[in-house]
């Protein structure tokens, strides 16, 4: 039985001035530091956290660098209305458009892998769990062969004929126009099963389920281990990841526009988005390619041919902000926002918060301040700025424009 979640995370205000709200902050009595450099605020304080109300289920798929939940819902809950229209033109799995559509806002998204829209749409309006049920009863995955092979590093051979079945099944649903909200769904799940490192996927041991790592890689992993990929099946994994998913409550009338194509020009109007909430490339470190072949290969997308951002140079990956923010400033309405997340890089050598800034200069964009989540407050409240170690980041840095 589904549960009614809060859609909302934070039972905060619509609020007109967010720099006072972020100074006023207040978290297990811990009060807001604010730091000015070159002019600008930053805001540092604990403003969401793993303990606080648990996300919907129905964003629970992985997808490599994503953010929580919590992150565009502390900004749509303080900075938007319903019915607003809330844009992401890096949405990856599409936490911020789902969560506008939580929220009651209309969700906009964009991505340059149209592997994003296969994972976003379906859990939009997604069908009922017995929708979800008698199509998997309905489709028979017996009895078929093997065709490449080469997965069976991954795969048990006849869990692998299972995966090229249900391949299949959608290719022709596809192209005779059958392919409906159900089939979305089921492949939606189907792409997050392929590999993993529980008896919850269709695979042997593998990395975690956002990173697919290559067939030789999967074969040194088999031999270190001494593995052989066991027998799972492809449907009742399908069926209990759906339940788990639908496990609260998705209104049935979100609004959505998903697009595929490049931040730095996507289809959207002029002054239509009232809030950006994003998340870019950190220049190199996320092979968002490599990560994905798998996925890109079950839903029949050429992965080599998707041009994804990857700037090795500070100096590349500020002009690339530039015109991902140009073309933000041409979307959002007067007076809307764009929060901007980035983290430290290079062993906090690059900050990229510092970047994302410079590359605004000339655009009609007014930085409010940077928000710097820092986990675990109270403890490292006195270490500011020393706190990354390895690739990726363990603060959230987000720097927020309001549009001029
Ligand atoms: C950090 S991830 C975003 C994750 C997202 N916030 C989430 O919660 O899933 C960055 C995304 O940017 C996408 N991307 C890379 N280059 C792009 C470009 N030029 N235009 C649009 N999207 C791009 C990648 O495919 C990836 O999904």
């Amino acid at each position: 039985m589904a549960t009614l979640a809060q859609p909302s995370l934070f039972d905060a205000p619509y609020i007109h001035d967010l720099a006072s709200e972020l100074e006023a902050f207040s978290f297990n009595g811990d009060r807001t530091v604010v730091e000015h450099r070159n002019g600008v605020a930053y805001f540092f304080n604990e403003f969401w956290t793993a303990r606080q109300r648990q996300a919907h289920s129905i964003h629970e798929i992985s997808y490599r660098a994503c953010f929580k939940p919590q992150l565009p819902d502390f900004f749509i809950q303080r900075l938007t209305k319903p019915g607003d229209i809330i844009y992401d033109p890096f949405m990856g799995r599409g936490t911020t458009p789902i969560q506008a559509v939580l929220t009651g806002r209309v969700g906009t998204g964009n991505d340059i892998n149209p592997l994003s829209i296969l994972l976003t749409r379906p859990r939009i309006n997604p069908p009922s769990l017995s929708a979800i049920k008698d199509r998997l009863d309905m489709l028979d995955l017996r009895f078929g062969k093997v065709q490449h092979e080469e997965l069976e590093v991954f795969f048990h051979p006849e869990t692998l004929a299972e995966i090229e079945m249900l391949r299949s099944y959608f290719f022709r649903r596809e192209a005779s126009g059958k392919f409906d909200h159900v089939d979305d769904w089921i492949r939606m799940v189907a792409i997050n099963r392929l590999t993993g490192h529980s008896s919850g996927f269709f695979s042997v041991y593998s990395l975690p389920p956002n990173q697919a790592v290559s067939v030789e890689g999967q074969r040194r992993i088999n031999e270190k281990r001494g593995q052989v990929p066991p027998r799972r099946s492809v449907k009742d994994i399908i069926f209990k990841k759906s339940r788990t998913l639908l496990r609260d409550r998705v209104p049935q009338s979100g609004k959505a526009i998903l697009l595929t194509g490049d931040a730095t020009n996507c289809g959207l109007g002029d002054a239509t988005v009232d809030l950006v909430v994003t998340s870019p490339p950190f220049l190199d470190i996320v092979q968002y390619a490599a990560d994905n072949w798998l996925r890109c290969w079950f839903a029949g997308i050429e992965a080599a041919e998707v041009d994804i951002a990857m700037h090795k140079k500070v100096e590349d990956w500020t002009s690339f902000t530039h015109r991902v923010l140009a073309d933000l400033a041409r979307v959002t309405r007067r007076g809307g926002h764009i929060a901007y997340e980035v983290g430290e890089v290079r062993n906090g050598k690059v900050e990229l918060d510092s970047l994302v800034l410079e590359a605004a200069v000339g655009l009609p964009l007014d930085p409010i301040g940077v928000l710097v989540n820092v986990q675990e407050f109270t403890k490292t409240a006195n270490c500011w700025g020393v706190s990354n170690n390895s690739k990726g980041t363990n603060t959230n840095r987000i720097v927020i424009f309001s549009r001029r």
